[in-house]
């Protein structure tokens, strides 16, 4: 049996620096039989190594359907992100995943309006759903994104960004929490953009991702406005080790959120003891 706890050899074939403290990594596995093999689902994680620093679990960003490579979107704030932030195209790290089994789900919602809601960082593994769905675009209904950042230095993915709000295939709409000189668009936090928009409350599913706050208000609002509760899906933070249901550092209750999540209904979240 393979062993859960050894990372696969990954090289970073190319660095996107999204904001100051944010870049994306595009990675390929050195072994071309796991690089064929290596299939993941929207919402799932990978723990990625720094060889000789430590492991960090993170989103994959980019678009399943794609194959040749993989994306994560790392923000630098402590020990193990700060040094891959240190790290240059062609320098190797170690992945274990996918993990996780509660993703996102997509063929289900087949037909239905989709809304989709990310702040700050919580954008990655939101893309990873974004990408595919745009690929599929006669499968949904409606198609609408709400995107909050801090600044608009914070925004992730600023080219997609422009592209979306150019697309007749998305509603797109964002907000900073503070403008600069520069900005000519929404202030105020993210949930102020569901009062520019319709939702029918029989026919949508929400996705969310973003700090736990935003999260929190987000859901009330989405509540308020009629959507049944395991319409309303989001991802779950906790402080990982294993990644893989053996250490217990990510219970809560009778959850794993490694195992059991990311991704979570508000129906079940709601049933966690924290919910
Ligand atoms: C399922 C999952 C998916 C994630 N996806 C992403 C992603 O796509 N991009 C990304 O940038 N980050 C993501 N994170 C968060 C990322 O794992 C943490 O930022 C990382 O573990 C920090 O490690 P560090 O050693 O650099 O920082 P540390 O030195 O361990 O800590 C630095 C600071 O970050 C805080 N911190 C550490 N771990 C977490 C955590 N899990 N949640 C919240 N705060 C934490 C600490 O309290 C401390 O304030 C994800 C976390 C989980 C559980
Ligand atoms: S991180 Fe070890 S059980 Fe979830």
């Amino acid at each position: 049996m393979a062993n859960i706890y050894l990372p696969d050899i990954a090289v970073i074939k190319d660095i996107i620096q999204e904001t100051s403290d944010t870049k994306t990594f595009v990675l390929e596995f050195r072994d071309s039989k796991i690089k064929k093999a290596f299939e993941f689902k929207s919402g799932q994680f990978v723990e990625v190594s720094v060889f000789g620093v430590g492991e960090v679990p993170i989103g994959i960003s980019s678009n399943p359907l794609k194959k040749e490579n993989f994306e994560i979107t790392v923000r630098a704030v402590g020990s193990v992100t700060n040094v891959l932030h240190q790290k240059g195209i062609g320098d190797e790290i170690g992945i274990r995943g996918p993990l996780g089994n509660g993703t996102f789900p997509v063929d289900e919602m087949t037909g239905k309006d989709i809304l989709i809601i990310g702040g700050g960082i919580g954008l990655p593994p939101l893309r990873s759903l974004i990408l595919p769905i745009l690929d599929n675009r006669k499968k949904f209904g409606k198609f609408t994104i709400l995107y909050g950042a801090r600044t608009p230095g914070d925004r992730v993915y600023k080219n997609l960004l422009k592209k979306w709000s150019e697309s007749p295939k998305v509603e797109f709409h964002e907000t900073v929490d503070v403008a600069d000189d520069g900005w000519t668009g929404n202030v105020g936090v993210v949930t102020i953009l569901l009062d520019e928009i319709e939702i029918d409350p029989n026919n949508t599913a929400a996705y969310t991702c973003g700090p736990p706050i935003m999260i929190k208000f987000v859901i009330q609002e989405l509540l308020k406005r009629g959507l049944p509760e395991d319409m309303i899906i989001s991802t779950l933070e906790r402080y990982m080790k294993c990644g893989v249901g053996k250490c217990g550092h990510c219970a809560i209750g009778h959850k794993y959120i490694c195992t059991d999540g990311p991704v979570f209904s508000y129906k079940e979240i709601k049933a966690l003891p924290e919910g």
